[in-house]
């Protein structure tokens, strides 16, 4: 992340239990790091944050404004691998039902792949999202 700062890209990586989810409107542009857990389950940290996601007095405007992008980690071994229906796809679903906007596609690690966890399409497109966000206008 020191590198992100050093191109003047001004970054806070937390713990999403760290990160109070009422204030996500105001946030604008938010990168999400999610694994899957269990059986195609939310890691414990992620809990309290998706429970207050999935509230339905949240509407559809809630998140105007804000920009982000779903990074999923998972492993295609496991019966629930993340990219099918789970932990990185409900984020990016939900995120997009409450108004936000996606900078990027969602990307999917996958611990089995050769190369390690990026997929290749994210190798290209995260160097990309840095400069989008250097670009945009609050930094
Ligand atoms: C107990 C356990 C359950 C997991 N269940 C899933 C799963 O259902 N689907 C999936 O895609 N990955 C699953 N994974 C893989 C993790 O998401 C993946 O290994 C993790 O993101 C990488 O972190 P690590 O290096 O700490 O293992 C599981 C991993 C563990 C340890």
């Amino acid at each position: 992340m020191h590198w992100m700062r050093r191109r003047g890209c001004p970054v806070a990586l937390l713990s999403i239990d760290c990160f109070n989810a009422g204030s996500l409107p105001h946030e604008d542009n938010v990168i999400f790091v999610v694994s899957t857990t269990g059986q195609g389950d939310t890691p414990d940290s992620m809990k309290a944050f998706w429970k207050f996601l999935l509230q339905r007095n949240l509407n559809q405007w809630w998140l105007e404004g804000v920009h982000y992008a779903v990074f999923g980690l998972g492993d295609s071994g496991y019966q629930k691998y993340n990219g099918l229906q789970f932990v990185a796809e409900k984020l990016d679903k939900r995120l997009l039902d409450l108004g936000a906007v996606a900078i990027v596609e969602r990307g999917l690690g996958d611990d089995q792949h050769p190369s390690g966890f990026i997929l290749e399409r994210w190798r290209i497109t995260f160097p990309m999202l840095i400069k989008m966000l250097q670009r945009s206008p609050s930094n």
